[in-house]
């Protein structure tokens, strides 16, 4: 099998287009998905109809996944598929249905925060022929590289709180998550280097987001406040910005140590919208 990898054009993203996923990918065109990923940060496959099975057998070629599967989401068989959806059957949602609502990057709240995520479209709304519901990503290694120098220097050995309650204060009524975020209530904060060094690539990334990020540890409140809103306003400048319109039967693969993201709820409760994700763990913690 040749790939094919086309950029959009952004600072992050790509296409992959030619691979089969259906099918067990053979080592030299996983190697060529896998660099572009790496490459790319965000990349994504249209028209792959997979099942679950598929989908995490294609996920796990990159690493352990997580199970985190939860208990309000019955419908599905397998532990690492994570329902992300505003379905409700019989009165209660069968999945997450607020994931998304700020930029964040997923398991930033966690000792050692998940590598990788994986999300497909089994159901998009649609109107007018657009799908709604989008997601933007950022990447942070662009964000990061933009930084003028006096910044890079000012952010060497910082380490900043990220924290589960900071993300609940900030959305009211948050709850289908609740499953999740009860495993790490012994610890609700986490404290992570500001700028991590990605581990694959080496590149340097922002580690700060509008969901997660409460404090930045030894700085005065003030201060902490405002580099925090300086640097998630850098993150997601247009120019680091990759928007992605879905369509059903995409699947998105995004790098939880150099992009952020954050979903579009632009579609009325009425119209559903139907997600499986896989997370790839990301191994030993941060530090
Ligand atoms: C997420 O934030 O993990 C979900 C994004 C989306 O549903 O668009």
């Amino acid at each position: 099998m040749t790939i094919q990898v086309k950029p959009s054009g952004s600072a992050l993203g790509a296409e992959i287009i030619d691979a089969d996923l259906t099918q067990p990918l053979d080592d030299t065109t996983f190697a060529q998905i896998r660099d572009a990923f790496y490459q790319h940060e965000v990349v994504y496959f249209r028209g792959q109809a997979l099942s679950d099975e598929d989908q995490i057998r294609f996920s796990a070629r990159f690493g352990e996944l997580r199970k985190l599967k939860l208990a309000s989401q019955p419908f599905v068989e397998h532990p690492e598929i994570f329902v992300v959806s505003n379905i409700k059957k019989d009165g209660k949602h069968i999945g997450s249905y607020d994931a998304g609502s700020l930029w964040h990057t997923d398991g930033a709240y966690l000792a050692n925060p998940h590598a990788i995520s994986a999300l497909r479209a089994l159901e998009v709304p649609v109107q007018n022929g657009r799908t709604l519901g989008d997601t933007n990503f950022a990447s942070t290694s662009a964000a990061y590289d933009a930084l003028p120098q006096s910044m890079k220097k000012r952010l060497e050995g910082l380490q900043a709180v990220q924290s589960v309650t900071h993300h609940f204060s900030k959305i009211p009524g948050k709850g289908a998550n609740k499953d999740i975020y009860s495993t790490v209530k012994a610890a609700p904060e986490v404290i992570h280097p500001l700028v991590r060094v990605h581990p694959v690539n080496g590149r340097k990334c922002l580690y700060v987001t509008e969901g997660y990020t409460s404090r930045i540890v030894g700085l005065p409140e003030d201060e902490s406040r405002d580099l925090i809103e300086e640097l998630t306003a850098q993150c997601v400048k247009p120019e680091f910005t990759y928007l992605h319109n879905w369509r059903q039967h995409d699947l998105v693969m995004w790098d939880d140590c150099s992009t952020q993201h954050k979903a579009t709820f632009d579609y009325p409760a009425s119209m559903p919208r139907l997600m499986h994700r896989t997370t790839v763990s990301g191994g030993a913690k941060l530090q």
